[in-house]
């Protein structure tokens, strides 16, 4: 492997400054910015978190913003990325940083992987573009890189590859150049070395020494281990209105999706008669619509019926919202907010 490796600054450095996306978190190296970038991209994609990323910066230009940052903002301001642990591990770290660390930012791998939330990725990701460390970032896109140049049929979920491929790369990192070797292998893990079998291979800059093309099927690989089923849950949830308003609730503080807002649900699949008597004490008018949708997550998949239904009383048991605070207060996770969609486009139409 770390003989393959040796080749890749050469090749990848030159190829991405002709080639490199010009995206928002490229405009500078400050750590802060980097940070946030790099969290976000985390289970997201390019084109979907361009936005999140001016927003967020615009909402809390700093470290101490962040920090003294209020809990519900941050979660609206996270709305539909998903993995909200990641936006309370970054209010955590800032206030590591602004606290205990008086205000500076960690500058060593060993003080980044402190911070709550900066694993072996994220460090090396600020790490080698902020402050130019010679450390690795290595996801999902780089693993399928590397075990595609050494030909590797190893299961790239397995934790020691991944170990083993941050030693090998660290060899390599180019002094002086180790964030833009960093992007480089992000890059080309975006915009060549593509999943799901599509790999570019024409337009590669290590195609005279990829070994996955010279054995034939580079888009074999990689290799991954076989997927554990996700746990079906089944729900009715509710879109109540009454006179403009909606019901929401607040989600428990702990376990999925802590803490944000949901649209009134029970377990279940509820047939129409079984979900007017369960919203009885708001005394429902007939359904003006039904839907089912499901939401995947990692480990679990809801399979969602949801009624849309007007109400002529109000419930205590519920906070009653304008759809003005639900577009900019309340933070209501995806699995919920496409039955919002759902009606907004609706009522919407001409
Ligand atoms: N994916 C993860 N980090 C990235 C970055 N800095 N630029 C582009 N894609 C990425």
């Amino acid at each position: 492997m770390e003989d393959l490796l040796q080749k890749l600054p050469q090749a990848l450095l030159g190829w991405f400054s002709e080639n490199k996306r010009d995206l928002p978190w490229r405009a500078d190296r400050e750590p802060y910015h980097i940070w946030v970038s790099e969290i976000m991209l985390q289970q997201t994609r390019v084109e979907a978190v361009k936005g999140y990323y001016s927003r967020f910066l615009a909402a809390l230009p700093t470290v101490e913003a962040l920090a003294n940052a209020d809990d519900d903002h941050l979660r609206k301001l996270w709305e539909g990325l998903g993995y909200y642990n990641r936006v309370r591990n970054m209010k955590k770290a800032a206030e590591v940083i602004c606290g205990e660390l008086g205000g500076a930012f960690p500058q060593t791998l060993e003080g980044l992987l402190r911070l709550p939330g900066v694993g072996s990725y994220t460090a090396g990701a600020i790490g080698s573009i902020a402050f130019e460390l010679p450390a690795p970032a290595v996801d999902g896109n780089v693993l399928r890189v590397v075990s595609r140049l050494c030909a590797d049929e190893t299961p790239i979920d397995l934790p020691t590859y991944k170990k083993r491929v941050e030693a090998a790369l660290q060899k390599v990192y180019p002094a002086g150049r180790c964030g833009d070797f960093t992007q480089s292998l992000m890059e080309l893990g975006a915009t060549v070395c593509l999943p799901n079998g599509k790999p570019k291979c024409a337009g590669c800059p290590c195609k005279t020494f990829c070994l996955g093309l010279q054995q034939g099927e580079p888009e074999r690989l990689p290799i991954r281990l076989p997927k554990k089923s996700r746990r079906l849950e089944e729900k009715t949830v509710f879109v109540l209105s009454c006179d403009g308003c909606y019901a929401v609730q607040k989600r428990e503080k702990t376990g999925l999706l802590a803490s944000l807002w949901e649209f009134p649900n029970v377990p279940g699949r509820l047939e129409l008669a079984e979900a007017i008597n369960w919203a009885q004490p708001l005394s429902p008018a007939a359904p003006t619509g039904m839907v089912e949708r499901q939401h995947i997550f990692t480990h679990v998949q809801w399979n969602m019926r949801c009624y849309y239904l007007s109400c002529r009383e109000k419930s205590a048991q519920f906070t009653w919202v304008t759809p003005a605070q639900i577009a900019q207060e309340i933070a209501l996770p995806t699995a919920f907010k496409m039955f919002w969609d759902i009606l907004q486009a609706k009522e919407n139409k001409v």
